[in-house]
């Protein structure tokens, strides 16, 4: 049975090319960045190198790009460095934070508020998971120190205003974080990405710091970065050595940055490659993704999309189905060689209702209903039919009809 992987927003495979890339930095090229023999340099001209690349593809100055463990700690260096050092600046101990984060927004916003005496607002969403500007307008106050926002959301999909909600955020100069784990690779960050001139009429726009992971993109867990203004004060979280000018200690993992910038070159190559503009290869993608939707929404009796209709991610498909948990639809699509997942990652494995379906007004049980398929660029059309074909059979074996 051939496996079908619908749960590429989960984690997708190390790619051949990032794998070759890295492959020199992990045996003969193993030196570390600080060391000033010749073999410590040559790990220093690799990290920058890569470094710069990132920077490149992503329309910042190669100094903005912090390297870190991950989205997790972008996350949380982004929330917690960014808040801590407007407070430190004079701002209010007050943050707002969307309500359909990922956990490692959610848990750093917890943390401020918890070790650090910080008031935590939460910005609610509409029925299709989306943020509103006038909303969170509503919510700020003169001090706010830091708003944080994802570009996308990692269960529904649904694509956030986030140019609208930076604005909105900079208009009373409050710092802002943006997760953009999901949509790096699939859509440019650069309009959201932080670094122009403050004098540009687009700096307004730009938030302070945006997110990326390496393992959403063919490159190993456990490298991503974040993006941040040259000079911005950042409170770090990782004491040490004063590596990645002063932002994260730790001796850098090259072998992760050469990854993350030769799979960041790849999806940027692939939207120019295979199409004539970048939106072209995403269109081309959501187009199979949609056939799949309607598929599923012929022939799986009581099954609604949730997210936005069309503000969403190229390859992300989620569904209620009443009357059966989320979990048991999963273990019988495994069983037919299909994997999807029933919210974040994180969240599988139990039984609690989605947080983001909550928010968005499903209640407890249909939010315990929750599936999501999520494909990847190479996806086929015939792997979307036979996954709805699958699903169908699954909810059918479990009593839906
Ligand atoms: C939106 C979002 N933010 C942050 C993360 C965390 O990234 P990482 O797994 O690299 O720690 C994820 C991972 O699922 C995500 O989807």
């Amino acid at each position: 049975m051939t496996l079908i992987d619908l749960d590429q927003a989960a984690t997708a495979s190390v790619r051949r090319q990032v794998l070759e890339a890295m492959w020199p930095h992990l045996t003969g090229e193993y030196g570390n960045p600080s060391s000033t023999h010749a073999l410590g340099r040559r790990a220093a001209d690799a990290l920058e190198d890569a470094r710069g690349r990132i920077a490149r593809i992503l329309g910042v100055r190669a100094a903005q790009v912090v390297v870190t463990s991950g989205g997790t700690e972008a996350d949380n260096l982004g929330v917690i460095g960014l808040a801590l050092a407007a407070i430190a600046a004079g701002r209010e101990r007050h943050i707002v934070v969307g309500a359909v984060e990922h956990e490692a927004v959610l848990a750093a916003a917890d943390h401020l508020a918890r070790w650090h005496g910080v008031e935590v607002t939460r910005l609610g969403v509409d029925a299709f998971g989306r943020y509103s500007a006038e909303e969170l307008e509503a919510l700020l106050r003169p001090g706010t120190a830091l708003v944080a926002v994802q570009h996308a959301n990692n269960e529904v999909g649904t694509v956030q205003p986030v140019e609208a909600l930076v604005r909105a955020a900079r208009a009373v100069g409050a710092r802002v974080h943006v997760d953009a784990v999901q949509t790096a690779g699939w859509m440019p960050v650069v309009p959201a990405a932080p670094g122009g001139p403050s004098t540009t009429a687009g700096a307004d726009a730009r938030p302070d710091g945006v997110a990326i992971s390496g393992h959403k993109l063919g490159a190993p867990k456990g490298v991503g970065a974040l993006i941040l203004p040259t000079g911005a004060p950042v409170e770090p979280l990782i004491h040490g050595g004063g590596q990645e000018r002063d932002r994260r200690s730790g001796t850098e993992n090259v072998a992760g940055a050469v990854g993350l910038a030769v799979a960041l070159e790849l999806a940027e190559a692939e939207r120019r490659g295979r199409a004539a503009t970048a939106g072209e290869l995403t269109t081309a993608v959501a187009a199979r993704r949609d056939r799949f939707v309607a598929d599923v929404l012929a022939s799986v009796p009581g099954a609604t999309l949730t997210g936005h209709p069309t503000e969403r991610l190229p390859a992300h498909a989620s569904f209620v189905v009443p009357r059966i948990g989320g979990e048991p639809l999963l273990i019988a699509l495994d069983e037919r060689g299909i994997i999807a997942s029933s919210g974040s990652a994180c969240a599988a494995g139990r039984d609690d209702p989605s947080p983001v379906l909550l928010a968005m007004g499903h209640s407890p049980d249909e939010a315990r209903t929750a599936i999501r398929f999520t494909g990847g660029a190479s996806t086929t059309q015939e792997e979307w039919t036979r996954a709805a074909t699958e699903l169908a059979a699954s909810a059918r074996s479990l009593g839906v009809s």
